[in-house]
């Protein structure tokens, strides 16, 4: 029997549209191999929903989220809007979302591909074999912390403050998320904080600590975030599973994804206790480029089958298409991002063409 999902697409800015139709593609073409049939919503967010309805996040929109099996996200932000007060920015749209569905783990796998070795920027010998998964706590820590503003004191000087605050409850959850992970995975655990300096990152470390004697076969371990981020780029192959907070790891991620080569391969699943996950790629909304069909839609694509695999358990599509992205690797296809000397370079669209052809080609075996 035909197994139906319903799928929210958050196209959002920039790049967004672009990537977000070849994901569509790939996802009806697997749908015909795997007898799946998905039910797409389209609804707005960020810079998008702002020109059309002066929010970032209509309530509209967490109502159709909150009403599917999952949300496909692609990207939010951009120049226009940039200068817009807080409450109407793209960002704060993003944050809502997280908030509003209580996406409070993200998980930002960083793999390099084979294909892809030279387009890093570190020696073959560091990054060849890289596998990575970053576990980022997404709903706390000082992106929600009170107080939060800046505020004018009696001097009549102006004093910006946030607040990075952290409950045992926010920290085990996580944490759980990430033994959890770790378990599936190569069963080492790194937890990094900054504990020498920041109290709320002592009792951080406390609480993992605790919680590694509920997971035995996990090896965990603690770096200072300092520590962590000179580690990743010295030597990233001593990573397996890493969880921290959410400022460390929206910069952590970021590094660890570069290893990779390019930002622009990258998916992540933001997943909460119950209901639906947001699955969208690391990289932005890359406003230089949109509309040109430069894109890279390879993330947007991966992101598609972390959504296959995680929220819907459909584990077999999911593979077909990272399958069909190695293989469009390796004829040397590439988009501007992962170019390098002999590859075809494409655009975003004919990126999704071929990728359409590997899917065929691999159904027929
Ligand atoms: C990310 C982004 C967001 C974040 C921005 C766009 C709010 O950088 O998802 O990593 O800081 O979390
Ligand atoms: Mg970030």
């Amino acid at each position: 029997m035909t197994q139906t999902y319903r799928i929210t697409l958050l196209p959002g800015d920039g790049i967004g549209p672009e990537i977000m139709a070849v994901a569509v593609d790939v996802l009806k073409a697997v749908g015909r191999q795997f007898d799946l049939s998905f039910e797409f919503q389209e609804a707005l967010i960020g810079g998008a929903a702002i020109d059309a309805t002066n929010s970032p996040l209509p309530e509209e929109t967490l109502t159709t989220c909150r009403n599917s099996d999952a949300v496909l996200l692609a990207a939010i932000g951009g120049y226009k809007w940039d200068t817009l007060p807080r409450s109407q920015r793209p960002e704060t749209g993003l944050l809502g979302l997280r908030a509003g569905l209580g996406l409070f783990a993200n998980l930002r796998p960083a793999t390099i591909l084979p294909q892809l070795i030279d387009a890093s920027s570190l020696k073959r010998e560091v990054v060849e074999g890289v596998d990575i998964m970053v576990v980022r706590e997404l709903t706390g820590g000082i992106y929600f912390g009170q107080p939060r503003g800046v505020f004018t004191m009696e001097s009549g000087e102006k004093r910006g403050v946030n607040t990075m605050a952290y409950t045992d409850s926010e920290i085990d959850r996580i944490g759980r998320v990430a033994f959890e992970t770790a378990r599936k995975r190569q069963g080492k655990l790194c937890s990094v904080d900054k504990a020498n300096v920041l109290e709320v990152s002592q009792l951080w470390r406390d609480r993992m600590t605790a919680l590694a004697e509920q997971y035995p076969d996990v090896e965990l371990s603690h770096l200072y975030v300092d520590n962590a981020a000179m580690q990743l780029l010295r030597w990233p192959k001593q990573f397996d599973t890493i969880v921290t907070g959410n400022l460390f790891g929206d910069i952590l991620s970021d590094a660890a994804a570069m290893l990779t080569g390019s930002i622009g391969m990258l998916p992540s699943a933001s997943l909460g206790e119950s209901g639906p996950g947001v699955f969208e790629p690391v990289h932005g909304s890359a406003p230089d480029i949109a509309g040109q069909d430069k894109a890279n839609p390879l993330a947007q694509v991966l992101s598609a089958a972390m959504m296959l695999r995680y929220a819907l358990d459909q584990p077999a599509a999911a593979t077909r298409i990272e399958k069909a992205v190695e293989r469009v690797l390796d004829q040397g296809d590439r988009t501007g991002d992962i170019m390098s000397e002999g590859k075809n370079l494409l655009g975003c669209r004919a990126m999704g063409d071929s990728l359409l052809t590997a899917l065929e080609a691999l159904a027929q075996g």
